[in-house]
């Protein structure tokens, strides 16, 4: 039989004492698979520091998540599976800062992996730089079938409907030895965006039981490919929760699909749990981290000049969020474009009080959108830069500063196109 880890292995949501161990076997018997687990203090595991088994079954699609705990906190691990003789690649994960820590936390964010729309270069870069953790802010897959002019092809091109062609799909992504690599240097945290589903769905979509065994079938296919703390249950998934680094940064995940409807973005009760912990946390930076872009987005030009699907849907929502935050820094994406911004209490107003910075990501590899950026930056004051590469978005958050730089692709490499420094109100500082 050939080698079963095809797919990677990967690691995630970090605790100050535990991790996450992932992988997915594939080519094997439609029964229970046993797979050992190594976690290691070393690369060449000659410091063993636990080791075990899980049962990697077919209902899972063979996937297996490995719940370690009793580790060090801020510490670096290795770890790897075994099916019968063979071996999967090595991983590399660490844990969160102790909770009395002051020390620098190196993240990295990523998102929109379109697989037909390029290659993913920009995750081979975020994996050379073997952050503390990276966060993935959705479209990990798209649903759609396969795109115009494809740079590489999809297998199977027509749209994923069934859990059988989410699996496939996934499996086609994670085909990729970037991809692979990237989940191989450092534990991820991730939420989704839409084209984990279907493109633009909002909550329980048209309500139909076509749609929601559809929304079920993602989910489920959503965790069998990621490091996740939990399973989906009777078609849920709880995604919203907060990953912390010691005194130092508590980055706040979002699921804004999930519980949406015309009205809400978030849902009563992941609002009240992000303005609960807004208002109480003792850590100095509060991170936002979440597909959408945040900031008001007026785009001059025939009407829709706000595009609804985005914060600008449901601005009340946001400004109760901004002045629960008392200062904010948010990390988003799905825009295929890099823009920085400062945050206002009141956006139409010039001389409302500063309300935070936020560091929109670019795509990995999707197409980015036409885009008039001289003409958005002269319509937003508080949009403060724009850059057109794709890339990632690489920063550190430490007890005085938070700093975050945006990554771009170009023929001879990747390039920081743009550097900023935010005091968690606005951005005070910015090179280029
Ligand atoms: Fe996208």
């Amino acid at each position: 039989m050939a080698n079963p880890f095809t797919l990677g292995v990967a690691s995630g949501e970090p605790l100050p004492d535990g991790v996450i161990l992932w992988t997915r076997l594939t080519g094997v018997p439609g029964r229970a698979v046993e797979v050992g687990w190594q976690l290691a203090a070393d690369e060449r595991f000659t410091k063993i520091v636990q080791q075990g088994t899980a049962r990697a079954l077919p209902a899972w699609a063979h996937s297996v998540h490995v719940r370690v705990a009793a580790l060090r906190p801020g510490t670096e691990y290795f770890y790897r599976f075994r099916a019968g003789t063979d071996l999967s690649a090595v991983g590399r994960t660490k844990t969160a800062a102790d909770p009395a820590s002051s020390d620098l936390v190196r993240f990295a964010v990523a998102n929109c992996q379109r697989y037909e729309h390029g290659r993913y270069t920009a995750l081979r870069h975020l994996a050379d730089e073997r952050p503390d953790v990276v966060f993935h802010v959705g479209d990990y897959i798209y649903e759609s079938p396969q795109a115009a002019d494809p740079v590489r092809r999809l297998d199977r091109p027509g749209a994923a409907v069934t859990l059988a062609d989410y699996r496939a799909r996934y499996a086609r992504y994670k085909s990729d030895p970037d991809l692979r690599a990237a989940h191989a240097a450092a534990p991820w945290v991730a939420t989704w965006d839409d084209h984990e589903v279907l493109d633009n769905y909002r909550g329980r979509g048209d309500g139909s039981a076509a749609f929601l065994r559809r929304r079920a079938a993602a989910y489920q296919a959503y965790y069998e490919h990621l490091p996740l703390r939990v399973r989906p249950e009777a078609g849920a998934l709880q995604m919203y929760r907060r990953r912390t680094y010691g005194r130092v940064a508590d980055f706040m995940l979002l699921d804004v699909r999930q519980y949406r409807d015309a009205a809400t973005m978030l849902g009563a009760a992941q609002e009240q749990w992000l303005v609960s912990r807004l208002t109480s946390t003792p850590v100095r930076w509060k991170v936002l981290v979440q597909p959408l872009f945040f900031a008001r987005r007026f785009v001059p030009g025939p009407a829709p000049n706000l595009r609804l699907d985005s914060w600008d849907g449901h601005p009340a929502e946001r400004a109760r969020i901004l002045a629960a935050a008392g200062g904010l820094v948010v990390l988003s994406g799905d825009v295929h474009n890099h823009w920085a911004c400062d945050l206002k209490a009141d956006f139409l107003d010039p001389s409302s009080p500063p309300a935070g910075a936020e560091f929109v990501c670019s795509a990995v590899s999707s197409r980015p959108p036409e885009t008039d950026a001289e003409a958005v930056l002269a319509a937003n004051p508080h949009i403060r830069h724009f850059d057109g590469h794709r890339g990632y978005l690489s920063g550190t958050a430490g007890a005085t500063g938070f700093r975050v730089s945006h990554k771009g692709l170009e023929a001879s490499g990747v390039r920081t196109v743009a550097e900023f420094i935010t005091d968690g109100l606005r951005i005070i500082r910015v090179d280029v």
